[in-house]
């Protein structure tokens, strides 16, 4: 997330009194500021997808297995794993946002049946009418980063993460930003491997890879690493 001229992002949510989900929907409403926004997918997912295909391949022919990507931005994963032939859905707190992800997925090519962009908080259920209850693949990048940890949105993003994961599913974390100061406001507030594993692990994921990118973006400094958690 690099920033522009004028209040920085941690300004912007500073300033909202804790009301974050109105700031990141204003965000998105005016659509002039999306700092964080790269117009591709990391190519840290892009090369685990193509160098782990197990991760996204069926146990069997019939199967289609389904992803969901919460906090989806514009949708670029969701059309990347679309790309591979998972049923792919992105969840967006912004209705602004699911316009935007619909109106670049127009242009992917891909078959519109395989993706769907849903409008609704990570944190309930109502968004889920029309999307599987569980999901063979959850993909985390700048979400869990997106969340204020002084809310104690970290935990319930773990409990969540393990209502949404099939038992034998994987969740895929692009751990990001790992670089920044453990002291430094977000969003993106600052990760580290170890707040991951504790997150995870209390909630009955256990890390099965580990991997250090041979490609990344720029935003995480060198430092993002890609976890594989399955759930138990
Ligand atoms: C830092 S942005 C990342 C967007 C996208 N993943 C990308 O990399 O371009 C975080 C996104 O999470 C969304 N978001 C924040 N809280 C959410 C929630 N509780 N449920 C669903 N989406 C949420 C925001 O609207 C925002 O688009």
């Amino acid at each position: 997330m690099s920033e522009q001229s004028g209040p920085t992002l941690q300004d912007r949510f500073a300033a909202t009194n804790g009301d974050h989900q109105s700031m990141w929907k204003a965000l998105w409403d005016d659509g002039t500021y999306l700092p964080w926004d790269r117009g591709q997918s990391s190519p840290s997912l892009v090369d685990l997808l193509n160098d782990k295909p197990s991760l996204i391949t069926p146990s069997a022919p019939s199967e289609q297995l389904t992803v969901l990507v919460p906090g989806c931005g514009r949708g670029y994963d969701v059309l990347l794993f679309a790309s591979h032939g998972l049923k792919s859905y992105g969840l967006e707190l912004s209705s602004s946002a699911v316009t935007a992800a619909q109106e670049n997925a127009k242009t992917s090519g891909l078959n519109p049946g395989l993706y769907n962009f849903v409008n609704g908080d990570f944190f309930t259920k109502d968004w889920q009418a029309d999307t599987p209850e569980k999901f063979n693949v959850v993909y985390d990048y700048t979400f869990l980063c997106a969340l204020d940890p002084s809310q104690g949105l970290r935990e319930k993003w773990a409990e969540r993460m393990a209502g949404l994961v099939k038992q034998g599913g994987v969740l895929i974390c692009l751990e990001f930003p790992l670089y920044k100061d453990l002291e430094l406001p977000g969003p993106p507030w600052p990760l580290r491997e170890e707040i991951y594993k504790g997150l995870l692990e209390a909630v009955g994921f256990v890390r099965e890879m580990y991997i250090t990118p041979r490609r990344y973006l720029e935003s995480g400094q060198g430092s993002d690493m890609v976890s594989v958690w399955r759930r138990q």
